[in-house]
């Protein structure tokens, strides 16, 4: 498959997300992950659904993907149904050579990390933009909260961190809602030594649902380059 040329990133994102797309066998139930990089896999998905007959079922992790997914005509179902996923493609806002991500930048970070956990194989694919030394120092760590919970959240938050921001929606005045009916707190923690124990003190604070720190969870990172072609990194 050839690609557009004209943006190197959306380009480097389509040829991962085609690569993580070609992993896809027939049977499988597969997690989708949310954003614009996974939003080209379901079109790939799509594509293979309707060219090759692929009898897959997916789980999407938003609205965004549920009605791209839907769009598509590819049959979605549920965890309910399907508590053990075959295989999970998902994107991510920053990701370390030793497969650590930070996810969340589309507020859609707790469901993602459920069908991460759920999953027999989760696969993460970024342009090489999201590849970082250390995590943290471009991206905030998104954390969902509990609306009733948000400035206590806020305010324990700022015990160890400076700049912790509820998040306001983009055409919609107040705070963004995820699709979940929790606000998400960015907290601004600058390079990020130890993810795990980030991770763990966030988690710590009553009121939050969950973090967009994902440690230990990532099977396989797909990294699109500008160079037109693409790396990938393994679970060692
Ligand atoms: C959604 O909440 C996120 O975790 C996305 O996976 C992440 O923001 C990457 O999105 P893009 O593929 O749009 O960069």
């Amino acid at each position: 498959m050839t690609f557009n040329l004209l943006d190197w990133r959306e380009d480097a994102k389509k040829r991962v997300a085609w690569e993580a797309v070609k992993l896809v066998r027939d049977g499988w139930v597969v997690g989708l992950g949310s954003g614009s990089t996974v939003a080209y896999a379901v079109l790939f998905l799509g594509k293979r659904v309707r060219e090759e007959n692929l009898k897959i079922k997916v789980v999407p992790t938003s609205y965004q993907i549920f009605f791209l997914a839907l769009n598509e005509g590819i049959p979605i179902t549920t965890l309910d149904e399907h508590p053990k996923l075959d295989f999970t493609i998902d994107g991510a806002d920053e990701a370390d050579k030793n497969l650590n991500l930070i996810k969340g930048g589309g507020g859609a970070l707790t469901r993602e990390k459920i069908v991460a956990f759920a999953s027999e194989r989760y696969v993460v694919i970024v342009d090489e933009t999201k590849l970082v030394e250390t995590l943290g120092l471009k991206t905030p760590v998104p954390v969902e909260v509990l609306p009733f919970a948000v400035s206590f959240v806020v305010r324990e938050a700022k015990k160890y961190w400076v700049d912790v921001k509820v998040r306001e929606g983009k055409g919609k005045v107040g705070p963004v809602v995820t699709d979940n009916g929790n606000f998400i707190v960015d907290v601004y923690c600058g390079g990020i030594k130890n993810p795990k124990e980030v991770d763990d003190k966030l988690k710590r604070i009553p009121g939050v649902v969950e973090t967009g720190i994902f440690v230990g969870v990532a099977d396989m990172l797909y990294v699109g380059k500008k160079d037109g072609g693409f790396e990938v990194i393994s679970r060692s």
